[in-house]
């Protein structure tokens, strides 16, 4: 093994958790220390010469920076999903890269449930109300005064029945509600009726998305499937912005063939201001915040640590992405 002075790892962001600073113990490691989130040429820069990585997802992976790295050998993303990285460039090279799943998904569950209520029952609008001094003597109650939508009773879709989309399914059967499911490969899970796309967006008086961004799901909800979902339905995408169409869906908000929205993820974050999801006042906006609770952030963080170590080591990642990669 080489001594650890002479191996070198880059940390692109400072990290919570533990674990992480067992990585000196095997290798001299580089932590960028910002100001801010990491440019991509200063990435270029650190990374070379190292042979690992560690980073975010606001750090972009592509086969150019590979083609640059020759001394790369792992990478450990502090995320579940991957879609920053070009794991495919990665697998052709042989390097592993590690992810984060299993530790956030209650969280973002329970986040998109959040939405999903705050939706429903305008919790952002009644707030502004209140705030901006609106909510006055005359106006002070009154039998339609901010309605909403109820939750239990209603049906559920949800798209994408992986961990977290199950533990959606789980908080609504809680709340009362029918749930009814897609999955790309059909899964059975108890308490969640099996339904084509097509048919649970007809069905759903609210869908909520769980789906890893991929080739296969970029734009899966486009202008046809919005046009195609119930009349008044909320929709919930805490999974990646890509998925939807963000314009189509503004305007079938605006035109009020759906009720409200609730929207964690967009196609470009940070969100453009120009977003017209951001002038609309029935969606509830959130900054890409699913995962966002002090625990998990640092257990995510830890798993990141755990499979940089173990690449370190020599050992698979306990949380690799493209375990084939070992197979040879
Ligand atoms: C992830 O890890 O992919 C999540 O989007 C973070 O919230």
């Amino acid at each position: 093994m080489l001594d650890a002075m002479n191996r070198k790892v880059f940390v692109t962001h400072e990290l919570p958790g533990r674990r992480i600073h067992e990585l000196s113990a095997y290798c001299a490691v580089n932590v960028w220390l910002g100001p801010g989130l990491l440019p991509a040429a200063s990435l270029r820069e650190e990374l070379t010469g190292c042979e690992g990585l560690v980073c975010l997802l606001t750090d972009r992976i592509d086969r150019e920076l590979l083609d640059a790295m020759p001394d790369l050998q792992f990478v450990s993303s502090m995320s579940a999903g991957v879609d920053h990285v070009d794991v495919a460039a990665l697998t052709a090279r042989g390097i592993p890269l590690g992810h984060t799943p299993g530790v956030l998904t209650d969280t973002t569950a329970d986040t998109a449930f959040a939405l999903l209520l705050a939706a429903a029952r305008r919790i952002t609008e009644a707030d502004h109300f209140v705030r901006r001094g609106e909510w006055r003597r005359e106006n002070r109650w009154s039998p339609d005064f901010f309605t909403g939508k109820d939750v239990s009773g209603a049906t559920l879709g949800v798209i994408g029945l992986g961990d977290i989309g199950q533990a959606m399914a789980r908080r609504a059967a809680a709340f009362g509600m029918e749930v009814v499911g897609w999955n790309r490969s059909p899964k059975d899970i108890p308490g969640v009726e099996q339904l084509s796309l097509e048919a649970l967006l007809a069905r759903s008086d609210f869908v909520s998305v769980h789906l890893a961004l991929t080739a296969d799901t970029r734009g899966l909800l486009g202008a046809a499937e919005i046009a195609a979902m119930k009349p008044g339905a909320v929709l919930v995408n805490t999974a990646r912005g890509g998925i939807v169409d963000e314009p189509a869906l503004a305007a079938a908000l605006a035109s009020g063939a759906l009720y409200a929205a609730g929207v964690d993820v967009f196609a470009e974050e940070p969100v453009p201001t120009g977003n017209p999801l951001l002038a609309l006042p029935n969606v509830v906006l959130a900054p890409h915040i699913g995962s966002a609770t002090t625990r998990t952030r640092a257990r995510m963080a830890d798993i990141a640590a755990a499979n940089a170590i173990a690449a370190l080591q020599g050992q698979p990642m306990p949380h690799c992405v493209n375990p084939e990669v070992y197979a040879r």
